[in-house]
């Protein structure tokens, strides 16, 4: 089974839209906002969701991007899912979104006891991108059921344009197909890491 999904979404309005247009899962996203803000607009998204037959997910503590990480505690993680009933949750244990600039520091504990804590609900893990397959696997074995990886394959993207590019050295037009090999090597990234979280 697969959804499309609205990663990030911040405003009522996006649930809203992205739902009506079809989507089948939308994320609301108040992870830097104050506690009850983001339950408010969290347990909108997620009854509006269910309203229409979606799922949705919610994120508490923050993975960051450049900014301060705010690591989530087991306390946070139960109150919040009570406080919204989303169908999974984001959590932060140490990965951040981007790439990493220095080694990561997982809390591999800290996921097992939220999951622990929470039962069968799905825990999500943001910030994928760079993060060690033994963190990964770890990480899977103790309640990670989503993996989001973005960076990674914005960074193929463009490494392989640059290299299709060089290669035409410049005699190509808009209208070339010089997209083709650029496309395969998307998708055999992802077929990568798809393998390996299926562990294969
Ligand atoms: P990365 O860009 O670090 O892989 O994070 C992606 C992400 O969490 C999208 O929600």
């Amino acid at each position: 089974p697969v959804v499309v999904h609205l990663d990030h979404g911040a405003e009522a309005w996006q649930i809203r839209d992205a739902l009506s247009a079809g989507l089948t899962s939308v994320m609301l996203d108040g992870s830097k906002l104050p506690y009850d803000e983001n339950v408010a607009l969290t347990s909108y998204a997620a009854s509006y969701a269910h309203r229409v037959g979606a799922s949705c997910e919610g994120e508490i503590g923050h993975v960051a991007m450049g900014d301060e990480n705010a690591i989530t505690t087991v306390e946070d993680a139960v109150r919040f899912y009570n406080d919204t009933k989303v169908d999974a949750l984001a959590v932060s244990v140490g990965t951040v979104h981007g790439f990493y600039k220095s080694a990561p520091h997982i809390e591999v504990q800290r996921c097992r006891d939220i999951a622990d804590a929470l039962g069968d609900v799905p825990l999500v893990l943001h910030g994928g991108s760079g993060t060690p397959p033994h963190e990964i696997r770890a990480l899977v074995e103790n309640g990670i059921s989503k993996i989001n990886i973005a960076t990674e394959f914005m960074d193929t993207f463009l490494k392989s344009v640059k290299k299709q590019m060089d290669i035409l050295g410049g005699g190509f037009k808009a209208v070339d197909l010089f997209m083709d090999p650029v496309i395969d090597e998307c998708t055999a990234h992802a077929a990568r890491l798809l393998r390996f979280f299926a562990g294969k």
